[in-house]
Formats: structure tokens, sequence, C-alpha cells
């Protein structure tokens, strides 16, 4: 039963991650690049074989990996399918993750996926809903499910609370962890106009498990989170905070389209770092700080 999960434990000191593409299965084999871990995409390797669980198998024995999917649908009403939970469980137990991840969102009913995230209404009845899901992952899985706030695009009428204030919930009373994507977080505060430091004071320090990095295109009017080109200077500076706010807690960066060479990606995890060792610095000095006053 989920209320036999083990108590939460520090989190892990600063790591750093990838999210690992076809693209860099090799150069990754052959470089082995200063990377601390790979975030894979669960769907591509819930097979029975093949060459890309074979590339994960060989890249496995040199790296830790954390496992993210995008096809849990754990908004919808019917919960998450249990076909769906039995491979997700086989591919946990063949890889051992560090964390198993997906969204907060729903992306199909009746058993049709449409292959995208869609946003949840922000309301308590829709906590309840997700809430009940999440615990039956987590009794299937054995262990605390991770979850991911996604960018939209649209509100629901139905909405009754901030987006911030539905993941804080969901965490707390599933017992569960967040994955908190900065980028999303900036993307969905242009669009909807509110302030992404509200969001980010919203969420509970300790539920934080992983942040994810990425790049989107900014069209004027709105913003579209594409994962196709280098992470945005506001986005580096949101995360700057959020590190002041939670700690060095694990991050990673997404690209998922026009996928540059593995030596750009791993020098922009590098500049992740000097981020991420920046804002550590400051909310040292801001407690010295505070302590001689
Ligand atoms: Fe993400």
């Amino acid at each position: 039963m989920t209320n036999s999960l083990s108590p939460l434990l520090p989190l892990p000191s600063a790591s750093f991650g990838l999210g690992l593409r076809t693209e860099h299965y090799l150069p990754i084999l052959a470089d082995k690049p200063a990377v601390d871990w790979f975030e894979i995409l669960s769907e591509n390797y819930m097979v029975p074989g093949g060459k890309p669980l074979a590339m994960l198998d060989a890249i496995r024995a040199d790296y830790p990996v954390v496992m993210h999917g995008v096809s849990m649908s754990i908004g919808t009403p019917e919960g998450p399918s249990p076909d769906y939970l039995r491979d997700l469980k086989k591919l946990m137990e063949r890889i051992s993750p560090m964390w198993v991840s997906d969204h907060i969102c729903w992306t199909g009913v009746h058993g049709k996926n449409m292959h995208d995230l869609f946003p949840l209404p922000y309301n308590e009845e829709t906590i309840k809903l997700v809430v009940n899901n999440v615990r039956r992952v987590q009794d299937v899985l054995g262990r605390r499910l991770v979850l991911e706030n996604v960018s939209s695009y649209l509100q629901y009428s139905s909405d009754s609370m901030p987006e911030w204030e539905f993941v804080a919930a969901i965490a707390e009373q599933a017992d569960s962890m967040i994955l908190l994507d900065v980028n999303n977080i900036y993307v969905s505060s242009v669009n909807h106009s509110f302030d992404a430091m509200d969001y980010l004071c919203g969420i509970p320090v300790g539920r934080v498990q992983q942040i994810h990095l990425a790049g989107h295109s900014d069209h004027g009017t709105h913003i579209i989170d594409t994962h196709d080109q280098p992470i945005a200077d506001p986005v580096w500076a949101l995360y700057a905070q959020a590190i002041r706010r939670f700690g060095a807690v694990p991050s990673m960066i997404e690209r998922d389209d026009n996928i540059p060479p593995l030596a750009e990606l791993v020098a922009e995890l590098d500049q992740a770092r000097r981020v991420c060792a920046s804002a550590c610095g400051t909310m040292l000095a801001t407690a010295t700080t505070d302590l001689a006053a």
C-alpha cells in the first residue's frame, strides 16, 4: 500500500543529466562523456527486445538512468492502464532507475493515446482523482512516482486554484515527488500572465526530486515548449532561483528536436553546473549574512 512507502530521505546532492537520444547512443558508448546520468523516455524501451533496448543495456552498464514516461495519463478518470503499468514495472526491474517519472496531465481517454500532454482542470475534484491514480501506481511500482508540471496553452473555466497549488496538493496528498520543469513554468507564466516566482514559492521544499531545463520558441504573443534550441536566458535566471529555494537537486537538459552533437549538450550541461554552483553560493552567503545579523 502507498502508506507503507519508506520515509522521505534527504535529496541527493547536485548531479546533472541529459536526455538519452538515439543520435547519441554511439558517441556515448565511444566517448563516455562527463554526464552524471541519463534520462530515458520509458515508452521507447517498453518492448521485449530490439536495438534500442540493447543500446540502453550497454549505456546502463556505465551510467545511472532515470525513467521518464509520456503515456501514463495519470489524470484520466479510468486511471493508467494495467497493461501499461505492467510493462513499465518490467522495464523498471530490468534497469533499476534512480526514479520513475511522468507528467501531471491526461493523454487520452477510453484507451486512446493522443500522444500529447494535455493540462488538467486545477480544482479539488481533479486533485482527488489524480491522487487516487498516483496511489494506485505507487502501489504497483512499490515506489514514489515523480510527476512533472506541463506547459500549457489553455485554461479551464472550472479552474479554482493556481497550477502550483494543484501540483503541491497532489504531491502532499499522494506522498509523491515533483519533477519541476523550469522551462514549462516560464512558458506558462508568459502564456497565462502569472509570476513565475509565485509558482516556485508555492512548491514545497523537499518534494522536488528533479529539475528539467529545455529550450522554447518565443512567438511574441505566446511561447511554445519546443525543446529544439538552447535554454533561454530567462529560464537560466529562473533555474538559479529554483536552486536557491530547493537546493542543488538533480537537474537535466531535454532536447527533442534539432538535436545537436553530444558535445554541444555536454557544454550546455556545464552551464547548468555553473549556474547551480553560483546559486548555491548565493544561498550560502545569504544564510551567513542572516546568521551574522
Ligand atoms: Fe520537461
